[in-house]
């Protein structure tokens, strides 16, 4: 089978190394791919990943069997459906089943209507009834656009007139652009914060080992939110006893709600957690694999990844064994200088061939390849990643190839899952 994966990152390099060893597939592709997924397989830069015109072409003059859909954008914008509408399966949800990203008012309405545990919270399209709500509340408040916001549609208000702020921003200046038309204020909630993925096929729903993001800039979660700067999986938080708790209050009633609401989502649901003392609730949902989580949770797949993925989109996911290796993950991504704000492109990135030797699998996520060297070309450039029986060792393999990587202003986080540490 001829394969076409779209995006150009970390997580997108993570699912091309995986399908890469799948017997199944005998040529992959990647549009537009980035320096070091062009090292894997042919990348196509000029087809960028919200293109979904020029998707479709291109799915169709390569004669691709199969799509895997990486980003959030293509799904929302309905690449699925325009693949699916041309003959051609694709991996990811249609473009009303993605609005479990897309519209936070959208999923939030589900999981207030399906008694999922969630921040309280209300909707709003008018900022003066926004104004006379934030009047009535306690801070801290948190002030969310609707749409997809790049991550950074959430602001943590820790006084009333910063949440009148916010919801000003959004509202009335259009700083989050059309997403910030429809704002939701939510209580702020308490708690550490963990990712669960699940392969779903419309019908069932299977979590993937446990993951754990760290999104602030600096070490000590301090400094700005980015698009995460490291993750380990499983999370030792996530016990038994809370998986068993998230599959009867969260999972099993999502699948049951969207199916209620007439919703086929196939692909990856991705839940975001919090442990509040209360116990679980959803932060948010995504509608793709988590990045950088993907990137410590594909490794640890012992099923071939493609296999699970065709028995989403085929609705056989029920009749799937899905294996895992009992080992852990840890990635490290390495930052241009100034991300997640200003930060240069162009630089030459030294050390990868010797890093790679150690032992540590090296995804790139914003790079470019010039002939045998690579140069950065975006915030985040390279996610060092390793597994290990534990998650010391894992972290020590991810943080000693680290040391063998340089570039011009490279910065990262030296204590990715710090506070698991022996
Ligand atoms: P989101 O854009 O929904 O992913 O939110 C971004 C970040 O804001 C989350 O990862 C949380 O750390 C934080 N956050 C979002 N909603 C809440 C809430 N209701 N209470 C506390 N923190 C929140
Ligand atoms: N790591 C956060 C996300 O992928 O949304």
């Amino acid at each position: 089978m001829k394969v076409l994966v779209v995006g150009g990152g970390g997580r997108e390099h993570a699912i091309v190394k995986a399908l890469r060893e799948s017997n199944e597939i005998d040529e992959l592709i990647c549009a537009p791919g980035n320096g070091g997924i062009s090292v894997d397989c042919r990348c196509v830069p000029e087809v960028g990943a919200s293109d979904i015109d020029a998707i479709v072409s291109l799915a169709k003059a390569e004669k691709v069997d199969y799509v895997v859909v990486g980003p959030d954008d293509p799904l929302a914008l309905g690449c699925v459906d325009r693949l699916t509408e041309s003959g051609i399966p694709a991996f990811g949800p249609d473009k009303s089943a993605a609005r479990m990203e897309s519209s936070k008012i959208f999923s939030k309405g589900l999981m207030e209507k399906h008694s999922i545990p969630t921040a309280k919270f209300r909707t709003f399209t008018d900022y003066e009834n926004a104004l006379r709500y934030i009047e009535t509340q306690q801070p801290p408040l948190v002030v969310k656009a609707d749409g997809l916001a790049l991550g950074k549609g959430a602001i943590i208000c820790e006084t009333l007139d910063d949440a009148r702020e916010a919801v000003k921003e959004m509202m009335l200046d259009g700083k989050f652009g059309k997403s910030g038309a429809f704002v939701l204020i939510e209580e702020c909630i308490y708690g550490p914060e963990i990712t669960v993925l699940c392969f779903c096929d419309g019908k069932s729903i299977v979590p993937m080992v446990s993951s754990q993001d760290h999104k602030r800039a600096l070490d000590g979660d301090k400094g700005l939110n980015t698009g995460g700067m490291g993750a380990v999986a499983p999370c030792p938080l996530y016990t038994p006893e809370i998986a068993a708790r998230v599959e009867a209050e969260v999972l099993k009633p999502v699948m049951d709600a969207m199916i209620a609401e007439g919703l086929c989502f196939k692909g990856i649901l991705y839940v975001q957690l919090m442990l509040t003392k209360d116990g679980p609730k959803v932060i948010e949902f995504n509608a793709r694999f988590g990045d950088p989580e993907a990137q410590v949770v594909i490794p640890l797949l012992k099923t071939d990844l493609f296999t699970i993925m065709r028995a989403c989109t085929d609705g056989t996911l029920g009749k799937l064994r899905i294996e895992w290796k009992n080992e852990c993950a840890a990635t490290v991504v390495l930052a241009s200088g100034g991300y997640p704000e200003h930060y240069e492109k162009g630089k030459y990135i030294s050390g990868l061939s010797i890093a790679m030797l150690s032992g540590a699998t090296i995804y790139h996520a914003g790079t470019k390849r010039d002939k045998y060297t690579f140069l950065t070309n975006g915030g985040r450039v390279l996610d060092i990643t390793a597994r290990g029986a534990t998650l010391e060792q894992a972290l020590q393999k991810a943080y000693s190839a680290v040391r063998l990587i340089s570039f011009d202003g490279m910065q990262y986080r030296t204590d990715i899952g710090k506070k698991y540490r022996a």
